[in-house]
């Protein structure tokens, strides 16, 4: 293919698929290392729910996070390999405990595995895939690395839990709701992108400008992944919209419709979401209020400043093919619909 083939080809695919372009080696030994350590001699349904879950994907984007900032600091070892799986392990964690807290029934465009199987298998599987990762993350012999991806481990936790008695709460407000992303979301993508650096020896300065950018990475994901859940396309996301009004989460556009609320409106807020009372066309009058405040709008332009953000801590970063791709993701992020 010529020059110009190629810069058409590199338009038309995703940063992301880029990316995985890119990684594809590396990503190959991951997925490796992934399949042989969710397997269990003893319990034939931890391997059942695992496969379930990993074979049907998923973005791979925190690993590949891990990859690419290992790579990018110039590492050429293989444990940014275990890293990556370490952390894609992690967050296949939080997805199976997640889905049984918001009671979730799609997850990457498959039938959740609590509802597949049930609540129980989902939290043991879950502890299980947990302390898989604990066990490759020791095997670096990093005393560093562990300690990021420890803590990031509590912080989502932590995260999740605000969120629950934050949930159905008319009071909690933009502080609030960006404690709660930075906690079950930005943590991860933050940790991912610090031990790519620490592995590769980077110095404090890069490993800090490595982990502000995952951090902004992911608050700007989490912010449009609450966006998507109220105009995204089930098909599309492979999961279900409507699941944050149903749940009666505060998430941002809710949070930014009800500081603006009229007393009509405010009276629809607590009838929904503080008394749960929710008939049929309330997501579809919801939809109209945020439209009305420009609450999707006003939340896609506070992604767009974390975009920013994130863009600014690469600068400190040296210059690399991968940095460039990293700065696209992160405009990517925002446009993305799935
Ligand atoms: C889902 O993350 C959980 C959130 C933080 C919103 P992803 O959207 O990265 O999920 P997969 O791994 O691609 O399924
Ligand atoms: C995902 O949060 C949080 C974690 C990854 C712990 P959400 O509940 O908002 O994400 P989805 O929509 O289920 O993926
Ligand atoms: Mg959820
Ligand atoms: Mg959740």
């Amino acid at each position: 293919m010529d020059g110009v083939g190629d810069s058409a080809l590199n338009k038309a695919i995703t940063p992301q698929d880029r990316l995985s372009v890119v990684l594809a080696e590396d990503m190959a030994a991951v997925n490796r290392l992934i399949r042989e350590r969710m397997a269990s001699e003893h319990a034939p349904r931890i391997p059942e729910v695992t496969a379930h879950l990993i074979e049907a994907g998923g973005k791979r984007l925190r690993p590949m996070l891990t990859l690419a900032t290992a790579r990018m600091m110039g590492y050429a070892g293989e444990d940014h390999v275990k890293l990556a799986a370490t952390v894609e392990f992690i967050h296949t964690a939080t997805l199976l405990h997640d889905d049984v807290v918001d009671e979730s029934h799609r997850r990457r465009g498959r039938p959740t595995a609590n509802l597949l199987w049930d609540n129980k298998s989902s939290v043991l599987v879950g502890d299980y895939l947990f302390a898989r990762s604990f066990q490759l993350m020791v095997e670096t012999g990093s005393l560093r690395v562990l300690d990021i991806l420890a803590d990031a481990s509590a912080t989502i936790a932590e995260g999740e839990v605000l969120q629950l008695t934050a949930a159905q709460d008319l009071r909690t407000d933009e502080g609030v709701y960006l404690q709660v992303i930075r906690g079950k979301t930005a943590a991860l993508f933050a940790a991912a992108t610090e031990v790519g650096g620490v592995i590769a020896g980077a110095s404090a300065a890069e490993v800090a400008a490595l982990r502000e950018y995952g951090d902004a990475l992911g608050i700007a994901f989490q912010i449009v992944d609450d966006i998507l859940d109220y105009g995204g396309s089930d098909a599309i996301i492979g999961k279900n919209t409507g699941d944050d009004f149903r749940e009666r989460k505060l998430t941002l556009p809710l949070i930014k419709a009800v500081a603006k609320a009229s007393a009509e409106e405010r009276a629809f807020w607590e009838r929904v979401i503080e008394r749960s009372d929710q008939r049929d066309g309330d997501l579809a009058r919801a939809m109209v209020i945020l439209q009305r405040h420009s609450a999707i709008s006003g939340s896609r332009a506070d992604a767009e400043a974390w975009v920013d953000r994130a863009k600014a801590a690469l600068n400190n970063l040296p210059v690399h093919p991968l940095r460039e791709i990293l700065s696209e993701l992160a405009d990517y992020v925002v446009r993305r619909i799935s």
